[in-house]
């Protein structure tokens, strides 16, 4: 059934402008963080605000299956009882499209005496595990697959080791799954960054009570966890999605005759590079209303139609903006000037291979775009008016981001863009095209 739905496409036409005001999301990276710390802690763990979107009700039916009891309180509340473990699961876990809910929680899982199955979508079982299984079996864990390390495999925890660690890749996830493991090895875990990626498991470890030392060392960011830790059931608060918000920030920015404010977003700065890069291109970007919510920085941001020019996005930001690359390219192709993204290579590893996906969508709408092995070069818009001529259908290869990010730019375009698949928006933005409806947007079924 939700395959089939799945398959709808989406259509997006011209708009003269977008107006109001919106709240995005819950956090995703939050989200599946306060579902699996509440079930590994002792006692009760409330949230507010949560993503109730498909992604994290993978992590929440999981935490279910590995002994936690979740609850939906109503309207993003929910209320999740912890065992202070994991048990053995009856059945395989389903993640879905869930990356981050898979490599988290078989980060979590490996530190008990279990064995647990894991699969995932046609999209997640493609996606490279390896990754996470490599720190993991160094710890002690074991896992066996059909072939390689890649979903459906079973993972076999129990007794770990703490390791000294340093991802060859930059990835939140799999430094979250080594410091979850790492949560109850036998010694100290650390785990050494080059280059910073969001920091939600370090904050929200602390958040429930475990001790997480971060030290600047020359290799890069270094997180050191004492092993054989508890953790103590919290009220969350999770503030809105920097990634959902984007979507609509950047339809106002290249539409004419357009101001959209979100209210409520995470402002923390390992999240921000996307609004650096827009500013730099020279985004009518405003955020008032800055506060503190749940340990992190929110605020309101407003966005108005904006005169952009093209920018050289520095390779060590990709960190701050990996899933926003989408949306800043659609961005670039109404600039007047060349973008240049390097140092992305990433990108070909997430829900779909999205470098070659924005190449292929930038050039079936008319604008110029080189792909490179590891980046993007958009020549920007040309034209007097600096348009872009849209009128095409788009593949996404069931990729949520790449969906909204051609739905902005058919609304901005000369003729309208559809997406031949529109249904995994909920997997991250459920309501998609409702808010954006009420802002102005002119969505229809393809
Ligand atoms: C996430 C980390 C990033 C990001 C994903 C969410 C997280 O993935 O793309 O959407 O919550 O830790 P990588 O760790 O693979 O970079």
């Amino acid at each position: 059934m939700a395959e089939a739905n799945a398959q709808l496409g989406l259509t997006a036409g011209p708009v003269r402008g977008l107006k109001g005001r919106v709240r995005a999301p819950g956090d995703k990276s939050i989200s599946h963080r306060a579902l699996i710390l509440g079930a590994l802690a002792e006692g009760v763990t409330t949230i507010e605000g949560l993503l109730e979107g498909e992604d994290v009700y993978r992590s929440a039916n999981a935490m279910q299956a590995f002994g936690a009891g979740v609850e939906r309180l109503g309207g993003g509340r929910w209320r999740v009882e912890g065992a202070g473990g994991f048990s053995e699961p009856a059945d395989i876990i389903d993640c879905g499209n869930a990356g981050t809910a898979v490599r988290l929680i078989m980060g979590a899982a490996s530190a008990f005496d279990l064995t647990a199955t894991f699969t995932g979508d046609g999209s997640l079982r493609r996606r490279p595990m390896g990754r996470v299984l490599k720190p993991l079996g160094l710890m002690g864990a074991t896992w066996t697959s059909r072939e390689g390390p890649r979903l459906p495999l079973s993972l076999k925890g129990g007794d770990l080791s703490a390791i000294s660690y340093a991802p060859p890749e930059p990835s939140a996830q799999v430094k979250s799954a080594v410091l979850l493991a790492g949560l109850r090895a036998q010694g100290e875990t650390r785990l050494i960054e080059a280059t910073p990626t969001r920091d939600h498991t370090e904050r929200m470890l602390r958040g429930f009570g475990a001790c997480v030392e971060i030290v600047e060392a020359p290799e890069g960011r270094e997180v050191r966890l004492p092993g054989g830790q508890r953790l103590e059931g919290q009220a969350v608060i999770v503030p809105g999605d920097p990634s959902s918000a984007a979507f609509p920030l950047v339809a106002a920015l290249i539409t004419p005759n357009s101001e959209v404010t979100v209210e409520g977003v995470l402002l923390n700065p390992l999240r921000t590079g996307l609004l650096t890069s827009l500013i730099e291109m020279g985004a009518d970007l405003e955020i008032t209303g800055e506060r503190d919510e749940g340990g992190e920085r929110v605020g309101d941001i407003t966005a108005r139609s904006s005169a952009l020019t093209g920018v050289t996005v520095p390779p060590d930001r990709a960190a701050s903006m990996i899933d926003e690359y989408p949306i800043l390219a659609i961005a670039a192709a109404f600039a007047r000037g060349p973008t240049i993204l390097r140092g992305i290579g990433e990108m070909r590893v997430k829900e779909s291979d999205r470098i070659a996906l924005i190449a292929a969508g930038l050039a079936a709408c008319g604008a110029l775009v080189e792909e490179e092995p590891e980046g993007l070069i958009i020549a920007g818009a040309r034209g007097a008016n600096h348009g872009v001529a849209g009128g095409a259908k788009v593949a996404t290869l069931g990729d949520h981001r790449i969906a909204m990010s051609f739905l902005v730019l058919g609304l901005a375009a000369e003729r309208a863009v559809s997406v031949d698949e529109a249904g995994m928006i909920a997997t991250s933005f459920p309501g998609f095209d409702a808010l954006m409806g009420g802002l102005g947007a002119d969505l229809a079924p393809a």
